[in-house]
This record gives C-alpha cells, structure tokens and sequence, in this order.
C-alpha cells in the first residue's frame, strides 16, 4: 500500500514538473500571452524595483520578470559577495544582482527549464554580465559547493516545489554563517483544499502549490535559519478569474522574507 502510495505521489511530482517546464517555457519564448499572472516592468515598477536598476538590464529578461516581490529591499546585496539565485526564470534578479555585487562578486543562478536558462545565457553574454552563470538543477538539490555564498534570493519560485523543506535545507547548506536567505513567493492564510492542490495547472500558476504562512516559516525555522522579516506584497495580484477567486477564498498572496543563518 506504501508503496502504490508513493508511486502516486511520484506520479504527480513528475506531472507537476512537466506543467511547470511548460509553462516557464512559455514565459521565456512568448512573454505576451496570456498567463494567470502579470508579468514586466510595470508590474516590476509596482513591487518596488527602482527604474534605474531596470534601466541597467536587458529588456527581454524584464519581459518574462514572473517575481512576485521586490526581496532586493531585503537582501541588501553588497559589493564582492557571492550570490545565488533559486529558479532565476530569464535572468532579470540575477543582472540586477550582478550589477550590485560589481566585479569582485559573482551571481549563480539555478533553473530546471531549458529554454529559460537559455534565454537568461544569451541575455548575459549579449549584455556582457562577467559575473553571471547558470546552471540547470533542481532548486533543492544544486549541487553548487556549501557554506560558500552570502546571500540566497529567489522570487516567486518555492511555492512551485514539491518538497519545500528541501529547498529550505539546500539554501542553508548553500550559505556562509551570516548569509541571508531574501525570498518573495506565494502563501496562504487558509490550508488549500486537495481539488486546488492537486491541480497541477493551479501548480504551475503559483496558487496550487502554496503553503501556508505559519508552516511555511516554521519550516524555514526548521532548516536552521532564524527568520528576522516578513512583509505583504500587498501590490501583487493574480489575473485570472480562477486564480483571483482562490486568492479571495483562501488568502493566496505574496510575501517577502528575510532569514538569517546565524
Ligand atoms: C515563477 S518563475 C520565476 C522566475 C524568476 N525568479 C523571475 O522572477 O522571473 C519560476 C521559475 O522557477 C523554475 N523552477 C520551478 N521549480 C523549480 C525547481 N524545483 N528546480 C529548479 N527550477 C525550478 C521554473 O523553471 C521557472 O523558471
């Protein structure tokens, strides 16, 4: 019984990757379409990024911005650190990263989907970004050397995880004592219910695969990190009717947080 158990919930893990490679896929090739989510700079205007910042990065990697908050406030990147980005999507955080931590630092960002760590690559090297790689992994598995970054971002990407704990746990090994893990993504005030859950549609939209806040920081907590902010991002909405309604009905939102490993 375990293991037909198992076999399912692996079942659905895959099935939940394969819609989110899909539609990430499309974030990256045809940023006009529709999606239940805003996307580009006016929304990156309205969560708080600075237009000079933007100003300083391809157009295209802001085109396919599918953050969900401003954790640069958070993150306070200094020049010379070392920084990775967890689901960095068409690469708009990692240059607007790289341009803070200049030369001296460096900027690793972490994607699963091809064609948007395809597009963030040529976005680097056609804007002449030295100090940005990528590299295709699992966000909570990485493979990327332990104890060595200062800071972890991520936006709009845990929410998307099948095993939150995981990726917490990876961040924590990823940094340095000190380092800050700076996040937004989606939570809820209310438990989904399993028909929104096991939507792997809702999934990939940033609703299905929600947590709820006080599990979800406790499991921060739980990875070893003492959380010291956390902010609604009362300027993000989803667009779409059924994503709005979930919103409503159970809390869905977006919040940024700040963690520290002592
Ligand atoms: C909502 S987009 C956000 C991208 C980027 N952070 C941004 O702000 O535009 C989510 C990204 O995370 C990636 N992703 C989702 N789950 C992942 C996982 N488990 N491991 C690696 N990448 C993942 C997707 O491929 C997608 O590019």
């Amino acid at each position: 019984m375990n293991v037909a158990i198992s076999t399912r919930q692996s079942d659905f893990v895959t099935e939940l990757e394969s819609h989110v490679k899909t539609m990430y896929r499309a974030v990256a090739l045809y940023p006009e379409s529709a999606f239940h989510f805003e996307m580009g700079r006016t929304m990156a205007e309205r969560l708080g990024y600075d237009p000079r910042d933007l100003d300083r990065i391809p157009a295209a990697s802001i085109e396919s911005f599918a953050g969900v908050g401003y954790h640069f406030a958070l993150a306070d990147l200094q020049k010379n650190q070392f920084v990775v980005d967890l689901g960095s999507g068409s690469g708009m955080d990692t240059f607007i990263a790289s341009n803070k931590v200049g030369h001296g630092g460096s900027v690793v960002g972490i994607d699963m989907t091809d064609e948007q760590r395809n597009k963030a690559s040529y976005l680097r090297d056609s804007g002449g970004f030295c100090n940005v790689s990528y590299k295709k992994a699992y966000i909570e598995d990485t493979g990327l050397p332990g104890g060595l970054y200062h800071t972890v971002i991520s936006n709009g990407v845990v929410n998307l995880a099948a095993d939150k704990p995981a990726v917490f746990k990876e961040a924590y090994r990823l940094l340095r004592s000190g380092g800050r893990l700076a996040l937004s993504d989606i939570v809820t005030e209310k438990a989904l219910p399993e028909r929104i859950t096991c939507d792997a549609t809702l999934w990939a939209a940033c609703i299905g695969g929600a947590m709820q806040q006080d599990e979800y920081i406790a499991e921060i907590e739980k990875a070893g990190f003492r959380v010291v902010a956390v902010r609604d991002n009362t300027e993000y909405h989803f667009i779409s009717g059924g994503a709005t309604w979930a919103t409503e009905t159970y809390g869905v939102k977006s919040i940024s947080l700040l963690a520290v490993k002592d």
